[in-house]
Protein backbone atom coordinates (compact mmCIF):
# COMPACT_ATOMS: atom_id res chain seq x y z
CA UNK A 1 0.00 0.00 0.00
CA UNK A 2 3.03 2.58 0.86
CA UNK A 3 3.97 1.39 -2.64
CA UNK A 4 0.88 2.41 -4.25
CA UNK A 5 0.78 5.62 -2.14
CA UNK A 6 4.14 6.52 -3.31
CA UNK A 7 3.31 6.18 -7.18
CA UNK A 8 0.54 8.27 -7.03
CA UNK A 9 2.33 11.07 -5.05
CA UNK A 10 4.71 11.01 -7.91
CA UNK A 11 2.29 11.11 -10.66
CA UNK A 12 -0.08 14.04 -8.93
CA UNK A 13 3.64 15.69 -9.05
CA UNK A 14 3.69 15.24 -12.81
CA UNK A 15 0.50 16.71 -13.17
CA UNK A 16 1.22 19.84 -11.12
CA UNK A 17 4.22 19.68 -13.56
CA UNK A 18 2.23 19.47 -16.76
CA UNK A 19 -0.15 22.76 -15.34
CA UNK A 20 2.86 24.60 -14.19
CA UNK A 21 5.14 24.52 -17.73
CA UNK A 22 1.60 25.74 -18.71
CA UNK A 23 1.55 22.91 -21.67
CA UNK A 24 -0.88 23.52 -24.48
CA UNK A 25 -2.59 26.66 -23.30
CA UNK A 26 -4.87 26.84 -25.77
CA UNK A 27 -6.47 23.53 -25.42
CA UNK A 28 -6.09 24.29 -21.16
CA UNK A 29 -8.48 27.55 -21.78
CA UNK A 30 -10.80 25.62 -23.17
CA UNK A 31 -10.56 22.24 -21.09
CA UNK A 32 -12.44 22.12 -18.21
CA UNK A 33 -9.68 20.26 -16.55
CA UNK A 34 -6.22 18.36 -16.80
CA UNK A 35 -7.19 14.38 -17.20
CA UNK A 36 -4.45 12.49 -16.41
CA UNK A 37 -5.32 8.78 -15.58
CA UNK A 38 -7.10 6.17 -13.45
CA UNK A 39 -7.00 3.03 -12.02
CA UNK A 40 -3.98 1.42 -10.14
CA UNK A 41 -0.79 3.26 -10.54
CA UNK A 42 1.30 0.36 -10.11
CA UNK A 43 -0.78 -1.59 -12.84
CA UNK A 44 1.46 -4.09 -14.76
CA UNK A 45 -0.56 -2.75 -17.92
CA UNK A 46 -1.37 0.72 -19.11
CA UNK A 47 -3.65 1.41 -21.74
CA UNK A 48 -3.31 4.56 -23.60
CA UNK A 49 -5.92 6.62 -25.66
CA UNK A 50 -6.20 9.53 -27.78
CA UNK A 51 -7.41 12.56 -25.95
CA UNK A 52 -10.29 13.27 -23.25
CA UNK A 53 -13.92 13.73 -24.95
CA UNK A 54 -16.80 15.74 -23.45
CA UNK A 55 -17.67 13.12 -20.45
CA UNK A 56 -13.71 12.75 -19.84
CA UNK A 57 -13.68 17.02 -19.61
CA UNK A 58 -16.19 17.10 -17.31
CA UNK A 59 -15.55 13.97 -15.05
CA UNK A 60 -11.52 14.42 -15.06
CA UNK A 61 -10.87 10.23 -15.73
CA UNK A 62 -10.08 8.97 -19.14
CA UNK A 63 -12.22 6.77 -21.14
CA UNK A 64 -15.59 7.13 -18.86
CA UNK A 65 -17.81 7.83 -21.85
CA UNK A 66 -19.17 5.12 -24.77
CA UNK A 67 -15.81 4.10 -25.89
CA UNK A 68 -14.80 3.92 -22.01
CA UNK A 69 -18.01 1.70 -21.42
CA UNK A 70 -16.67 -0.77 -24.24
CA UNK A 71 -13.55 -0.74 -22.72
CA UNK A 72 -14.67 -1.64 -19.58
CA UNK A 73 -16.99 -4.59 -21.05
CA UNK A 74 -13.95 -6.22 -23.03
CA UNK A 75 -11.72 -5.90 -19.46
CA UNK A 76 -14.54 -7.62 -18.14
CA UNK A 77 -14.24 -9.85 -20.59
CA UNK A 78 -10.52 -10.78 -20.28
CA UNK A 79 -11.07 -11.22 -16.66
CA UNK A 80 -9.87 -7.41 -15.98
CA UNK A 81 -11.64 -4.68 -14.19
CA UNK A 82 -10.32 -0.98 -14.15
CA UNK A 83 -8.94 -1.28 -10.82
CA UNK A 84 -6.29 -3.76 -12.21
CA UNK A 85 -4.74 -1.55 -15.28
CA UNK A 86 -3.98 2.11 -15.13
CA UNK A 87 -5.50 4.25 -18.55
CA UNK A 88 -4.51 7.25 -19.55
CA UNK A 89 -4.40 9.48 -23.15
CA UNK A 90 -1.15 11.08 -24.97
CA UNK A 91 -3.32 14.11 -25.14
CA UNK A 92 -4.65 15.22 -22.01
CA UNK A 93 -6.65 18.22 -22.52
CA UNK A 94 -10.07 17.52 -24.31
CA UNK A 95 -9.27 18.99 -28.33
CA UNK A 96 -12.23 21.36 -28.92
CA UNK A 97 -15.42 19.51 -30.42
CA UNK A 98 -13.31 16.43 -29.85
CA UNK A 99 -11.37 16.88 -33.40
CA UNK A 100 -7.94 14.87 -33.41
CA UNK A 101 -5.25 16.12 -31.92
CA UNK A 102 -2.55 18.13 -33.12
CA UNK A 103 0.94 16.71 -34.13
CA UNK A 104 2.56 19.63 -31.70
CA UNK A 105 0.09 18.46 -29.45
CA UNK A 106 1.24 14.92 -29.22
CA UNK A 107 4.56 16.16 -29.25
CA UNK A 108 3.84 18.65 -26.07
CA UNK A 109 2.57 15.80 -23.90
CA UNK A 110 4.72 13.20 -25.33
CA UNK A 111 7.61 13.70 -22.49
CA UNK A 112 4.95 13.97 -20.10
CA UNK A 113 3.82 10.48 -21.29
CA UNK A 114 7.13 8.96 -20.89
CA UNK A 115 7.53 10.53 -17.77
CA UNK A 116 4.02 8.65 -16.52
CA UNK A 117 4.98 5.23 -17.73
CA UNK A 118 8.50 5.70 -15.76
CA UNK A 119 6.85 6.23 -12.75
CA UNK A 120 4.43 3.31 -13.29
CA UNK A 121 6.74 0.76 -14.80
CA UNK A 122 4.33 -1.19 -16.59
CA UNK A 123 5.21 -4.75 -18.28
CA UNK A 124 2.50 -4.15 -20.94
CA UNK A 125 1.35 -0.73 -22.94
CA UNK A 126 -1.66 -1.13 -25.01
CA UNK A 127 -2.21 1.63 -27.39
CA UNK A 128 -5.78 2.02 -27.95
CA UNK A 129 -5.59 3.51 -31.98
CA UNK A 130 -3.11 5.21 -33.94
CA UNK A 131 -2.17 8.42 -32.20
CA UNK A 132 -0.45 6.78 -29.41
CA UNK A 133 0.42 3.55 -31.11
CA UNK A 134 2.61 5.96 -33.89
CA UNK A 135 5.06 7.62 -31.04
CA UNK A 136 5.83 4.01 -29.63
CA UNK A 137 5.84 1.96 -33.37
CA UNK A 138 7.11 4.93 -36.09
CA UNK A 139 6.33 3.85 -39.36
CA UNK A 140 4.32 1.26 -38.57
CA UNK A 141 0.58 0.92 -39.76
CA UNK A 142 -2.25 0.00 -37.36
CA UNK A 143 -3.98 -2.34 -40.14
CA UNK A 144 -1.52 -4.28 -40.24
CA UNK A 145 0.08 -4.80 -36.86
CA UNK A 146 -3.05 -4.67 -34.58
CA UNK A 147 -2.97 -7.15 -31.75
CA UNK A 148 0.61 -8.18 -32.39
CA UNK A 149 2.45 -7.49 -29.08
CA UNK A 150 6.44 -5.90 -29.76
CA UNK A 151 8.53 -5.99 -27.16
CA UNK A 152 10.65 -2.09 -27.43
CA UNK A 153 13.69 -0.75 -25.54
CA UNK A 154 12.15 1.79 -23.04
CA UNK A 155 14.88 3.30 -21.50
CA UNK A 156 17.07 1.06 -19.41
CA UNK A 157 14.49 -1.79 -19.73
CA UNK A 158 12.55 -3.55 -22.34
CA UNK A 159 8.67 -3.08 -22.79
CA UNK A 160 5.75 -4.86 -24.87
CA UNK A 161 3.76 -3.09 -26.60
CA UNK A 162 0.39 -4.17 -27.82
CA UNK A 163 -1.06 -2.11 -30.62
CA UNK A 164 -5.00 -1.99 -30.27
CA UNK A 165 -8.13 -0.53 -32.17
CA UNK A 166 -9.31 2.46 -31.04
CA UNK A 167 -12.61 1.38 -29.18
CA UNK A 168 -14.33 4.34 -30.35
CA UNK A 169 -13.50 3.40 -34.11
CA UNK A 170 -14.76 0.21 -33.39
CA UNK A 171 -17.95 0.90 -31.53
CA UNK A 172 -20.07 1.19 -34.47
CA UNK A 173 -18.75 -0.84 -36.87
CA UNK A 174 -19.35 -4.67 -36.57
CA UNK A 175 -15.95 -5.88 -38.41
CA UNK A 176 -13.47 -3.55 -36.24
CA UNK A 177 -15.69 -4.01 -33.46
CA UNK A 178 -14.87 -8.24 -33.67
CA UNK A 179 -11.28 -7.15 -34.48
CA UNK A 180 -10.75 -5.38 -31.17
CA UNK A 181 -12.30 -7.54 -28.97
CA UNK A 182 -10.33 -10.82 -30.76
CA UNK A 183 -7.42 -9.13 -30.25
CA UNK A 184 -8.02 -7.59 -26.48
CA UNK A 185 -8.64 -11.06 -25.18
CA UNK A 186 -5.03 -11.92 -26.39
CA UNK A 187 -4.00 -9.50 -23.65
CA UNK A 188 -4.31 -11.99 -20.33
CA UNK A 189 -1.60 -14.56 -22.50
CA UNK A 190 0.55 -11.65 -23.52
CA UNK A 191 0.75 -11.33 -19.69
CA UNK A 192 1.05 -14.90 -18.67
CA UNK A 193 4.14 -14.84 -21.37
CA UNK A 194 5.82 -12.43 -19.78
CA UNK A 195 5.97 -13.99 -16.43
CA UNK A 196 8.00 -17.14 -17.48
N1 LIG B 1 -11.21 8.51 -26.31
C1 LIG B 1 -9.92 8.59 -25.91
O1 LIG B 1 -8.99 8.42 -26.70
N2 LIG B 1 -9.69 8.87 -24.66
C2 LIG B 1 -10.63 9.05 -23.76
O2 LIG B 1 -10.31 9.29 -22.60
C3 LIG B 1 -11.98 8.95 -24.19
C4 LIG B 1 -12.24 8.68 -25.47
Amino acid sequence: MVAAKDTQAQLDALAESILAANVCPELRDQATQLVMGDGNPDAEIVFIGEAPGKNEDLQGKPFVGAAGKFLNEMLAQAGMDRSDVYITNIVKYRPPNNRDPLPEEKAAFWPYLLKQLEIIQPKVVITLGRHSMEYFLPGLKIGQIHGEPKRIQFGDHKIVIMPLFHPAAALYNGGLRQTLIDDFLKVPEVIRQLSH
